[in-house]
């Protein structure tokens, strides 16, 4: 049998991570013969929710689960480690700006740059979900020379899986009939969720354009991209708590993609941009790319229209901000 891998879960006591880890777990995303130790962190207020979480992981019974190294030390937790969630961030607290916001936690992701540069296998795969998630992972990067740029990644994943629920939910179809949705840019307001190259096969049995099955532009142009750039604060106003099981199924879906490839299907991810498609350079911007031993490659060749040019541009200037407070913060 193959030997375990040691995989990194952050924000360990938090609410994506209580759905992310029995994913993770249950072999759904390294697969069922792959067994793993897990290794868990949060910061030490949270030792004793940290402590419960550990209970319930052990009356989960995962045969594929060899050992739970939960810890509030960062070098521990980033030791030898193969593939890396990193979730945990600090939350926004009231009367705190989105700037605040911003140099708390790059501030954390530099210092786990700096362990994964420190501890971690060179080849791991590390896949950044707290907020700022892009410039969170950019910096990770920037602070740990020691591992290739293209093995870290922010998640846009959620954005994409809600983006074709929407076109699944609108065309009467299930989920799996609908390929190809992209998000561009930004896991924030500025994303670009883009049906422009998307096909459904419809309840009839065919193959279409998305905007063709649709056959609504108003609709796809206006109403289709606010709802997936606002599902977040409409999942806040709803739940009172913001989205944390499907933050976790698309964080599995993208660590499964990564890792075990795509066969071809175009997923999003918030890689390390090449200047693909005149994005600007060095930013983690979202792409449509594809998977294959354990890399992934941009797909090339897409047609952009001027209204796609202008959204895609929009979200890369945001980057390129946030891009440059971030280094301020982190050198400050
Ligand atoms: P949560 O507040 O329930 O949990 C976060 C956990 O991280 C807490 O237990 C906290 O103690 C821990 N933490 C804080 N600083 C840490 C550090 N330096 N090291 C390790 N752990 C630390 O939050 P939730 O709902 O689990 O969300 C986590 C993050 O994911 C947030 O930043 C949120 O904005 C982001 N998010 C990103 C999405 C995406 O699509 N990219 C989607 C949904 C959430």
């Amino acid at each position: 049998q193959a030997e375990p891998i040691r995989v990194l879960i952050t924000g360990a006591a938090g609410q994506i991570a209580y759905s992310l880890i029995y994913m993770v777990s249950s072999g759904e995303v390294f697969g069922k013969d792959q067994p793993i130790i897990l290794h868990l962190l949060d910061i030490p207020p949270m030792t004793k929710v940290l402590e419960g979480v550990c209970m319930e992981i052990n009356d989960c019974a995962l045969p594929i689960v060899r050992e739970v190294v939960a810890t509030t030390n960062v070098a521990e937790a980033f030791k030898d480690i193969s593939a890396a969630f990193l979730v945990g961030a600090m939350p926004r607290k009231q009367g705190m700006e989105r700037k605040d916001l911003l140099s708390a936690n790059v501030r954390i992701f530099k210092e786990q740059g700096q362990a994964l540069d420190q501890h971690a296998k060179k080849d791991v795969k590390v896949l950044v979900v707290g907020n700022p998630a892009n410039t969170n992972a950019l910096i990770c990067s920037k602070y740990a020379p020691s591992i290739p740029k293209e093995n870290f990644s922010a998640m846009t994943r959620l954005d994409q899986n809600r983006g074709q629920s929407q076109i699944a939910v609108r065309c009467g179809v299930p989920i799996t009939n609908v390929k190809n949705v992209i998000i561009w840019g930004n896991h924030s307001s500025t994303q670009y969720p883009d049906i422009n190259h998307a096909e459904v096969i419809t309840a009839g049995g065919d193959k279409k354009k998305v905007r063709d099955a649709v056959n609504d532009d108003a609709w796809l142009n206006d109403t289709f991209i606010s709802t997936v750039q606002k599902r977040g604060a409409a999942v806040i106003a709803a739940r009172g708590l913001s989205s944390a099981m499907s933050a976790a199924k698309a964080a599995s879906d993208h660590m499964r993609d990564w890792w075990q490839g795509t066969d071809g299907r175009w997923v999003s991810m918030g890689v390390f941009s090449d200047g693909s498609y005149g994005t600007p350079a060095e930013v983690m911007y979202s792409f449509p790319v594809t998977c294959a031993n354990k890399k992934w490659t941009i797909v090339q060749g897409l047609a952009i229209d001027d209204f796609s040019r202008q959204k895609l541009d929009s979200t890369g200037n945001e980057l390129m901000e946030e891009r440059g407070e971030a280094i301020a913060a982190c050198e400050a």
